[in-house]
């Protein structure tokens, strides 16, 4: 048996999967609410991951009725980004300011000074934005030159969490890759990096690849889950690495789209792909030698939330898409632009503001429904275009979250995408990903590509129907953003 553990922004999963990748039993614990003194601003307390993901983990192994010793490896996956920062004890400093926290514009402006935009590409294939942890750090060195001071470790989310379990600083490639000190191209922290921007290397933790044993369950960690000491940990992912690996998204050709809170389209290549303009994260992927390029839509499914909170409070997602689905392709010319949260691909802005456009008095709460959907798919094609132009292949395109749900939504991504789409028999998320990882780890498949053959299995292929209309359509969506932000700026 094999145990994925996800530290997710709204909570913790843990899943338990047998070694034909079936998963046979699951527990989540909640997180508590994110904290957001200023707009823009968002903190949680790492202690609150441990205890979320100690309730998960037993959880799951109450639900399955196992004891620790049954259980043979363990792997992590999480909320990528997030900057928690710990004193030379291992005792927290402060909470961690997490991947949605956008206060480090100006770290930004400093990096890209200091480094310049085009060298920092260079280096770590990515351009400095306010989600990844190195800025966050350099705003604690601004901002709380006193924390700044006792720091002796940084590590992200899901490794804070191994550290409890294992007493190991560990992180894996692609995680890694999120933090901006990462040599993606050459799988190692970038020194010139780190030095330029005034970080001890002595801070990282050590790296491996994903499937990689890094560390053992420890006394004090088995004390505080069931599990066994000793247990081999592998080292995980990502949430994104490892939901690829859950959707077998690991081979050049294999695209995703998930629609979570945010969306994320994501494509596994044989190389690191270079963006000049840094549009796309490129990170190393989970599988060794694999890296993968991803565009990402903060406001994705979190569109379709603030519409029915703000709109239609009390109403089931099930209503709302069963009445948008009687509405025609294309909303009657009704646009969503969904920037509620700024924007990262393509438009790299943290200042970007949604809107309706095109609205009449014909236009009705089920037109809202349908345009917020098109717009998502509008805005996740938008990374497929990108990916034309730099000439990544797309093959197959795999609805995974929120989006792959509901038959509305699946028909428009097809339609917005203008080709099949494929959807998964089971679809997991990070968790299984994870439990996958650390199977490949203790040697249950040879490789990451062998466990997802041999797991994941396509349940059924959506054609695209009205592929001619949404082209139009996305035309239209196009002149939206340009248009937004003149009146953003003026
Ligand atoms: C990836 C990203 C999100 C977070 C939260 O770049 O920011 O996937 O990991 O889920």
């Amino acid at each position: 048996m094999l145990l994925g553990i996800d530290v997710g922004t709204g909570g913790t999963r843990a899943v338990l999967v047998d070694r034909r990748g079936v998963v046979v039993a699951s527990a989540a614990s909640e997180h508590a609410a994110i904290r957001s003194e200023h707009i823009g601003w968002a903190e949680q307390e790492p202690e609150d991951w441990w205890r979320a993901a100690r309730e998960a983990i037993s959880g799951a192994m109450a639900a399955a009725n196992l004891t620790g010793a049954e259980i043979q490896a363990i792997g992590l996956t999480g909320q990528m980004h997030g900057c928690v920062m710990l004193d030379a004890e291992g005792e927290v400093l402060r909470p961690a300011l997490i991947w949605c926290d956008q206060r480090t514009q100006p770290e930004c402006d400093w990096l890209e000074a200091k480094i310049g935009r085009e060298r920092l590409i260079e280096l770590t294939c990515n351009p400095p934005l306010p989600n990844f942890t190195l800025t966050k750090l350099l705003w604690v060195r601004t901002h709380q030159p006193e924390i700044f001071a006792r720091i002796a470790h940084v590590l992200c989310p899901k490794d804070y969490v191994r550290f409890r379990l294992t007493g190991e600083y560990a992180i894996d490639m692609q995680e890694a890759s999120g933090t901006l000190l990462l040599d993606v191209a050459h799988r190692q922290w970038s020194e010139e990096v780190a030095d330029a921007a005034g970080i001890p290397m002595s801070w990282l933790p050590r790296l491996f690849e994903g499937p990689e044993i890094c560390a053992r369950v420890s006394d004090a960690g088995a004390g505080a889950t069931g599990l066994a000491a000793g247990t081999p940990v592998a080292a995980g992912a990502g949430d994104q690495g490892a939901g690829a690996v859950g959707m077998g998204i690991v081979g050049p050709g294999s695209v995703s789209a998930t629609i979570g809170t945010s969306g994320v389209v994501f494509a596994a290549t044989d190389k690191p792909t270079m963006d000049r303009l840094g549009r796309l994260h490129t990170f190393c992927h989970a599988a060794p030698g694999l890296w993968h390029v991803m565009g990402v839509t903060n406001g994705a499914g979190l569109s379709l939330r603030w519409f029915r909170d703000t709109f239609a409070p009390g109403v089931g997602y099930d209503e709302l898409t069963a009445d948008a689905a009687r509405i025609p392709a294309g909303s009657d010319g009704m646009l969503w632009a969904p920037y509620l949260f700024g924007e990262r691909t393509p438009h790299l802005d943290p200042e970007a503001r949604a809107a309706f456009v095109g609205v009449t008095a014909s236009h009705t709460r089920a037109h809202c429904v349908r345009a917020v959907m098109e717009g998502v798919a509008f805005s996740l094609r938008d990374t497929l275009t990108l990916f034309a132009e730099l000439g990544i292949p797309v093959e197959q395109i795999r609805l995974g979250g929120g989006g792959a749900r509901g038959p509305l939504w699946r028909q428009i991504q097809a339609d917005v995408y203008g080709r099949p789409v494929e959807l998964l028999a089971a679809e997991e998320g990070g968790a299984f990903g994870a439990a996958l990882l650390a199977g490949v780890g203790v040697g249950a498949w040879p490789t990451v590509e062998a466990a997802c053959a041999a797991t994941v299995k396509v349940a059924d292929v959506i054609e695209p129907k009205n592929a001619a209309t949404m082209d139009e359509a996305y035309a239209k969506f196009r002149r939206v953003y340009p248009a937004l932000r003149e009146i953003g700026r003026t």
